[in-house]
Formats: C-alpha cells, structure tokens, sequence
C-alpha cells in the first residue's frame, strides 16, 4: 500500500468517529484537491453521519480554512468544535441552503455526501451553484444512486443527477449553438468549465468565462485571437 496519498494515510489515524467513503474517491480527492491544501478557502460538506469526514477536512485544510457542514440530523450539531460550523437543515431547502450560504459563503469546495436522493442532489446543485466561486469545485458523490428506483433513479431516468448533469454538458456548449429552437444558449455556459464524470462522482468546475470562448492561433512566433467558432450557422467545416 502507498501512504503517499493523504487520504489514505489519513485512514490509520483516525479515531472512533467513524467516517464512509468510496474507496476510490481518496484518489480522486488527492489529485482533485491538491492545490487547495493548507489555503485559506471556505469548504462546504453535506451530509455528517458520524462525523469522521469532518475531522478529516479539517486536517487536511488545516486552521487557516473556513469550513461548513451541514446535516438534517440535529444529533450532528454536536460535531460542531472550534474552527468550524455545523448547520442544521434540509438539503433539498432552497431558503436554508440560501441562508447557509450567506452566512458561511462563498464556497471555493462543495461537497455533496448527504441523502442521495435525486430530488436532495438537484435541489442542492441548484441552490448552491451560484454561491460557488469563481474557480470552485462542485462535488456530488455516491451518484451510482441515479441507478437506482429507490432513490429516484433508473436506467435513464430523466429525473436522475446524473442525465442532470449530462444535460449540463449540453448547456455548458450552448455557446456554439445552430439550432436555436431546440437548443438555446444557456447562462450557466458564461461559468461553467468542466464537467468531471467518475465512478460514482460528479465534479463540476467553475470558472466565469467574462467573454466568449475564443481560438488562439499561433505562426511565426505571433499569436492572434478568433472567436470564429462562434459563427457557426450552416457550418460544415471547422476551419
Ligand atoms: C453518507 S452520510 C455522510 C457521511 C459523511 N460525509 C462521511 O464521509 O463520513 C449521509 C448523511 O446525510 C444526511 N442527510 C440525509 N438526508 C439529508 C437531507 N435531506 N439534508 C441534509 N442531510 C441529509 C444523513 O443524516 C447522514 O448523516
């Protein structure tokens, strides 16, 4: 086994506040959070249980981070302990995620480890996406859930987080619409950059485009810009 991994070395010294994770998200994390380690940033995780993820982020974001959790579970206010705050409430309340953001955020990290329903994963996304910085990352896990009747899911449940988040892909790339009609420019493209498929994990990117997306070319050492790609009516060739 490598301990080179925060995560999993963290995993050896954790006490009796038992934490859950899949086990490949601790690679996911190590990679994705890197650059956010020890900084003074403001994170947000739904969903408590025991409370071990909390002592966990606190470790790893360390006493200059701003840290957020949240449960519907009032028995979870008494993880709260200095250097951070617990929040009581229902994920899929619009007006107490409102709230919570405008008490504690900004957010530069959320994460999504509450009820996994379709309807509380949505809810909160909508909620909470406007109130995530500019170069945030939005997290949702456990999303195998979208897979499943019982959570709201299925097979291609129009319903589900993950053809939610398939049809933000679609937004993010409205800038380059020729089919108006059925395919508008949607806003959310002006900020979000990327939408990350794992297994089991959705991670979404933000990072406000204050222009429209453009193409750089390069010749003889001389660099100009083009937004041609936007003009895309009747296109049939790239160049
Ligand atoms: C998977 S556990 C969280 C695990 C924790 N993040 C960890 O890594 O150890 C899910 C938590 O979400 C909470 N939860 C369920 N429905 C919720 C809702 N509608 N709003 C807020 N929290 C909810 C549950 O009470 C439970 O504590």
């Amino acid at each position: 086994m490598t301990l080179d991994n925060y995560f999993r070395d963290y995993l050896h010294r954790t006490d009796d506040k038992v934490m859950t994770k899949m086990d490949h998200y601790l690679d996911v994390y190590h990679r994705l959070l890197a650059p956010w380690r020890s900084q003074d940033i403001s994170f947000l995780e739904i969903g408590i249980w025991k409370g071990g993820s909390i002592k966990m982020w606190q470790d790893y974001f360390g006493a200059e981070s701003r840290l957020t959790f949240l449960d519907i579970d009032p028995a979870c206010k008494a993880f709260e302990v200095p250097g951070l705050t617990v929040e009581i409430g229902d994920q899929s309340d619009g007006i107490f995620l409102q709230d919570v953001a405008t008490k504690h955020g900004p957010f530069d990290i959320i994460i999504d480890d509450g009820g996994h329903k379709m309807h509380q994963q949505i809810a909160s996304f909508n909620a909470l996406w406007p109130r995530l910085s500019d170069g945030g990352l939005y997290v949702v896990e456990d999303t195998h859930t979208s897979y499943w009747p019982g959570f709201g899911g299925g097979f291609r449940a129009q319903k589900s987080f993950v053809e939610f988040s398939k049809d933000l892909i679609d937004r993010m790339h409205s800038w380059y619409t020729d089919q108006d009609d059925i395919f508008p420019f949607h806003p959310i493209a002006k900020a979000l950059s990327s939408v990350q498929f794992y297994d089991s994990m959705v991670v979404f990117e933000k990072k406000l485009k204050l222009e429209p997306p453009k193409t750089i070319v390069s010749e003889n050492g001389l660099v100009t810009e083009s937004r041609k790609i936007l003009e895309v009516r009747g296109r049939k060739s790239i160049f």
